[in-house]
């Protein structure tokens, strides 16, 4: 049985066990490091996975989007996905985002890909969509909903203008043990995240509250997940300039400005979150769960002249 000291919440291993480890620990590195490389070469094996725009383009056809559906891309920054969107899908599509420089480049992409017949772009937020009730089949929200302040305020928004039976699919950054608050919490604050929609609980409980039911679920970086992102090596570049600009503090200050040196450091630091596991991102589909009354006339029967579903 091994002993433990506790220092506070700390497990501190005892004088023997540290001695021990410290004797695995040169066990295998001397060899691995004297090995030749490609013994280990599979070490360096690309983990799988495909790329998001991908698999996350496939969900809203998946769901039974196509001409003839209105999609609502919340968030849609420069308009990239809701081009694509609308070049895979052939919906109507409305771009909505609450920045006036995004919409205008928008608007240029879509103007571009000559698809203004079937884009209309919208300034807005989440949490007050420039929408009807009822009015939409599929709701996007990619890379977006950090940003938000009420997070249950938000979902109820995009259930409000979803049609009875319409999907959702959001994409957004959740945090996993490894993540320190402290650390957490400044790097949050310098990009405008909530940290509060890091919680992947909080979530879920928030889409099931306003009968948004999880269709599936899954994050980008666990082994198995239907959404496995493929690994960027680009994504350490992040890393090796976070480390640079800290050597270099000083003369990076100069040249960037404290307030452009502070915000690049927290964009790299939050990159090196998602490599270092910290993070990943979830994607939820999901779907707006019709109501007894909706499913009788739906199928053509007065309400209440039919016994409610089970589980209802
Ligand atoms: C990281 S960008 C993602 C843009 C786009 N969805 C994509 O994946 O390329 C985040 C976007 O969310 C928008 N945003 C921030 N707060 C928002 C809110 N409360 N409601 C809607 N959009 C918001 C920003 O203006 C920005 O365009």
């Amino acid at each position: 049985m091994r002993r433990m000291y506790h220092r506070g919440q700390v497990e501190w291993p005892s004088m023997s066990d540290r001695k021990e480890r410290i004797e695995a620990f040169y066990r295998f590195l001397w060899p691995f490091l004297a090995a030749d490389k490609s013994e280990y070469a599979y070490l360096d094996e690309a983990p799988g996975g495909r790329p998001a725009s991908e698999f996350l383009g496939e969900i809203p056809a998946r769901r039974g989007i196509g001409a003839g559906s209105r999609l609502v891309d919340v968030g849609c920054g420069k308009g990239k996905q809701l081009v694509e969107l609308g070049k895979r899908l052939g919906c109507d599509l409305i771009g909505v985002d609450p920045l006036e420089q995004n919409l205008e480049l928008a608007a240029e992409r879509v103007w571009k890909e000559s698809l203004q017949q079937r884009v209309t772009l919208r300034k807005g937020s989440i949490e007050k969509l420039p929408l009807e009730d009822a009015s939409v089949d599929f709701v996007w929200c990619l890379d977006m909903f950090n940003h938000v302040e009420d997070i249950e305020g938000a979902i109820a928004e995009c259930a409000r203008v979803l049609k009875p039976g319409g999907s959702m699919m959001n994409c957004s950054a959740v945090g996993s043990d490894l993540l320190e608050p402290r650390e957490a919490r400044r790097v949050t604050d310098r990009l405008g995240i909530n940290l509060d929609t890091l919680s992947q609980e909080r979530m879920a409980a928030a889409f099931q509250a306003v009968g948004l039911r999880i269709v599936e679920y899954g994050t980008t970086t666990d082994e198995g997940s239907p959404f496995l992102e493929v690994f960027d090596d680009d994504m350490a570049r992040h890393a090796l300039r976070f480390g640079k600009m800290r050597r270099s503090r000083s003369r990076m200050t100069a040249r960037l400005g404290q307030e452009a040196f502070d915000i690049l450091s927290a964009y790299d630091e939050w990159n090196i979150f998602l490599l270092l596991g910290k993070t990943t991102y979830g994607v939820w589909v999901l779907e707006r769960v019709r109501s007894h009354s909706q499913q009788e006339e739906e199928a053509g029967s007065p309400p209440g002249s039919r016994p409610p579903p089970p589980g209802t």
